[in-house]
């Protein structure tokens, strides 16, 4: 098979800047393409948290110029380095106007009023990029809505450039939610022909949809869970776009996504108190010691803890924990959260952390190492998503051998095998229902078990453990969709 030139556009990175799942995977999984020996090359946002010095980055000497319709010619830096322990170079967009600020797309839950132009400027500038560098892109590789107008730019303002002839364009939803809304006006931005601003393209009740216009456009169209590539064809899971993208499912895949495990895994993990493994659990005990003393809730071995960690908002159902909590401080169980998000639920799981401090903490904010430590040293882990497009977190409990109790939804039913009473098989504990009683009885029923039958639960954490979810066969699966993608373009 012919060795491909890939570019790979994603608007947060691991380790550079992340606030979710999207910049793990746009670390991860351009290091397991390059090992299958393809030239991959990322590129994302010099944002001000970028650290330039850790990471070594260089800048280039040429200043690369970014047409933007009506706003002109504006001109951003480019600052080069690698993905870390590898050859993968990564390019940075730099542009004090857009990119220097605090946060990636928000300040302090308000989004920024230019998300527009600056994710415009940033597809446009991967577009311009490849060609500064010459590097003619077999594939251009978007990610979400930031960077969705690639596929579109590709089709129509790039459409007679000689230099990405050939090129096909992947267009990877990690979660529908966010479809980048804007008003008209950026068509021009954009300099796409007006015919594109109809609602079969681009246009959504009246405005610019970034993420349709890249499903229209893109050659294929990935999403990260089987399970989820289904659901968003269905007005439950589809934000008002379930038509539109089943208008176009036949150009559309489920990829699973793989875990880090250079990262996560609990053998070699210097965030942890003590490793362990399938074959040697006994560091597990060191670390669930290490975290309870860590939040300051009282050691008790013979009691669960069930951890929870991520984005503080709807779509992780923290409104179901927050309905059933009283129900859940009755049982005899500990509970350690770490998440930032809505305000509301900050200070309400602070409150539940007052109120209940032998049974409840929490650390309000944004911590790896602390993340780390719940995924070590809890023994369930609790992610009740409406919605999950894939989710990370559960497939890290599985490394870690902290069985997770989840809504049967997206990545979540994918990745969790459900316990079975009678044989003891299983991963995890589901529940299909979004309600707060379902997600009660599931954690009473996970509880009950750890209580009634721990031998079952020994077995499957060690089951658990065992579950791979590298990112070899999920690279393999996105290179079947790059030469599909070639494929339809060069026919
Ligand atoms: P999403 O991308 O929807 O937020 P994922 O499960 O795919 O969900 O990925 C979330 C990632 O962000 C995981 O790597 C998780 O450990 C991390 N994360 C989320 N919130 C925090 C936090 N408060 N502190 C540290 N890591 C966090
Ligand atoms: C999104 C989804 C999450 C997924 C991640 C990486 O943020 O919410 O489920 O794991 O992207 O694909």
């Amino acid at each position: 098979m012919k060795r491909l030139n890939i570019v790979i556009a994603a608007s947060e990175v691991v380790p550079f800047a992340k606030t979710g799942g999207l910049a793990d995977v746009a670390g991860a999984l351009p290091k397991a393409l390059r090992a299958l020996g393809h030239d991959v090359r990322v590129v994302m946002p010099r944002y001000y948290i970028v650290d330039r010095e850790k990471y070594g980055l260089k800048p280039l000497e040429e200043p690369l110029g970014v047409p933007m319709g009506r706003m002109g010619e504006l001109w951003a830096g480019i600052y080069e380095g690698v993905l870390p322990g590898t050859d993968v170079p990564v390019y940075f967009i730099d542009h004090e106007g857009f990119f220097g600020r605090k946060g990636l797309y928000d300040d302090e839950g308000f989004s920024y009023s230019d998300n527009d132009n600056r994710f415009i400027f940033f597809s446009k500038a991967v577009m311009q990029l490849c060609k500064m560098l010459d590097f003619r892109p077999d594939i251009l590789h978007a990610n979400d809505w930031h960077t969705a107008a690639i596929p579109l730019l590709l089709n129509t303002r790039y459409a007679r450039d000689g230099f990405f002839h050939g090129a096909a364009s992947v267009l990877t939803i990690h979660n529908l939610q966010h479809q980048g809304h804007f008003y008209e006006g950026v068509v021009d931005v954009m300099e796409v022909p007006w015919e594109e601003f109809n609602p079969l393209s681009l246009e959504s009740f009246g405005g610019v949809n970034l993420l349709k216009g890249g499903v229209t456009h893109a050659d294929m169209v990935t999403t990260v869970s089987p399970t989820y590539a289904r659901e968003i064809q269905t007005a439950e899971f589809g934000w008002g776009l379930e038509g539109h993208i089943r208008g176009h499912s036949h150009k559309l895949v489920g990829i699973i996504n793989g875990i880090d495990y250079d990262e996560w895994r609990p053998a070699n993990d210097p965030f942890i108190a003590a490793p362990f493994g399938a074959e040697d659990t006994r560091g597990k005990a060191k670390c669930k010691k290490a975290l309870l003393q860590h939040f300051g809730l009282p050691q008790r071995d013979d009691v669960p803890v069930i951890g929870f960690v991520g984005r503080l908002a709807e779509q992780k159902g923290i409104g179901l924990i927050a309905h059933v909590i009283g129900g859940l401080m009755h049982l005899d169980l500990q509970v350690v959260l770490l998440g930032t998000g809505e305000k509301w639920a900050e200070h309400f799981f602070g409150d539940v952390a007052a109120k209940y401090p032998e049974k409840f903490a929490c650390h309000i904010g944004y911590s790896n190492a602390v993340a780390h430590q719940i995924e070590a040293g809890s023994d369930f882990f609790l992610m009740p998503s409406l919605f999950e497009p894939c989710g990370l977190n559960q497939i890290y409990s599985l490394s870690y051998g902290t069985l997770p109790i989840v809504r049967a939804t997206g990545g979540l039913d994918d990745t969790i095998e459900n316990y079975d009473p009678v044989s003891g098989a299983g991963t995890g504990f589901k529940f299909h229902h979004a309600t707060g009683d379902a997600l009660y009885h599931t954690v009473k029923w996970a509880v009950d078990t750890w209580y009634e039958k721990p031998e079952q639960i020994a077995a499957m954490r060690t089951r658990a453990m065992e579950q791979q979810f590298g990112w070899e066969d999920s690279a393999r699966d996105y290179e079947k969709i790059y030469y599909y993608a070639l494929g339809k373009r060069r026919k």
